[in-house]
């Protein structure tokens, strides 16, 4: 028996990176895995062979999760085939830099749509389901910068900060049906996402970081993985900093 045993969790945007990894952590403590992503590509099929090696059900599903209609039919398709929503990681998440005299309102837009707007269409879908169920774990993917702010990322940062806000409430508006709110704020992860950045940007961070390295997907994924757990039964409204102490 697994931490996750019979539960269901559906990450968004798990085709690859912390998502993926995510979705792999929770599968090996039990939990059957609905992901979603832009495409279901290589990286999909991938991620969903790799899932079911843990015996457990995996579904990718294609769906823009910035987009309320879409995520809502993709939400009703996942209970219609696994039965029940335990676990909601709102993950899937973009970066459109730049400082704010030369940002377009395109990359203002794009960066809140997909990665605030998209937890609220998840969890407007998602929550009416936990409360039938009288319980539940929603996960916000927030990030260091959402709460210390970052030159060049006014955009990403005030997503990020929305995201926290938003876990907060929730966990305050429902918290009474059992319900948890959290989100987790990573720093410096080694994914696609931070991979196109320079070494010289790299070693930068690096100085930051009392650890003195990056984190890794998994690292992020164990948070997750207590958020998601009865282990943190007493945990909601909270945000947990995983990032090798960089924010301190
Ligand atoms: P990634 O770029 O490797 O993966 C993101 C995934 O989300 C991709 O598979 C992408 O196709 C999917 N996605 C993007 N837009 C989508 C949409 N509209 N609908 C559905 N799926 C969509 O990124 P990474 O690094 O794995 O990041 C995951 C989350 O963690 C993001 O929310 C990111 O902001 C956050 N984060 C990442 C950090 C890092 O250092 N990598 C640090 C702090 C937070």
């Amino acid at each position: 028996m697994g931490l996750l045993s019979g539960k269901t969790a559906l990450v968004s945007g798990a085709a690859r990176g912390i998502g993926k990894a995510i979705a792999l952590k929770l599968a090996s403590e039990g939990a059957n895995i609905a992901f979603t992503d832009l495409r279901m590509d290589e990286n999909g099929f991938a991620t969903e062979k790799e899932i079911e090696a843990y015996g457990v059900k995996a579904k990718g599903y294609v769906s823009n999760a910035a987009d309320f209609e879409d995520t809502a039919a993709v939400v009703k398709a996942i209970h219609k085939d696994f039965g029940s929503i335990d676990i909601l990681v709102n993950n899937a998440g973009i970066t459109r830099d730049g400082l704010m005299m030369r940002m377009t309102e395109d990359q203002w837009d794009s960066v809140i749509t997909v990665n605030l707007k998209s937890a609220f269409n998840f969890i407007h879908a998602c929550t009416p389901i936990m409360m039938r169920q009288k319980s539940g774990s929603i996960i916000n993917m927030a990030s260091v910068v959402g709460v210390s702010g970052n030159a060049g990322q006014c955009n990403y940062s005030a997503s990020k900060a929305g995201m926290i806000g938003l876990a907060k409430s929730i966990a305050k508006e429902i918290g009474s049906r059992g319900i948890r709110a959290n989100a987790i704020a990573p720093g410096f992860i080694e994914t696609d996402m931070t991979g196109a950045l320079s070494e010289e940007v790299r070693e930068e961070w690096a100085k930051q970081i009392p650890l003195r390295r990056g984190g890794t997907p998994d690292d992020v994924a164990n948070v997750a993985l207590f958020l998601a757990s009865d282990l943190s039964s007493y945990v909601t409204g909270q945000v947990i900093h995983c990032c090798g102490g960089m924010n301190m």
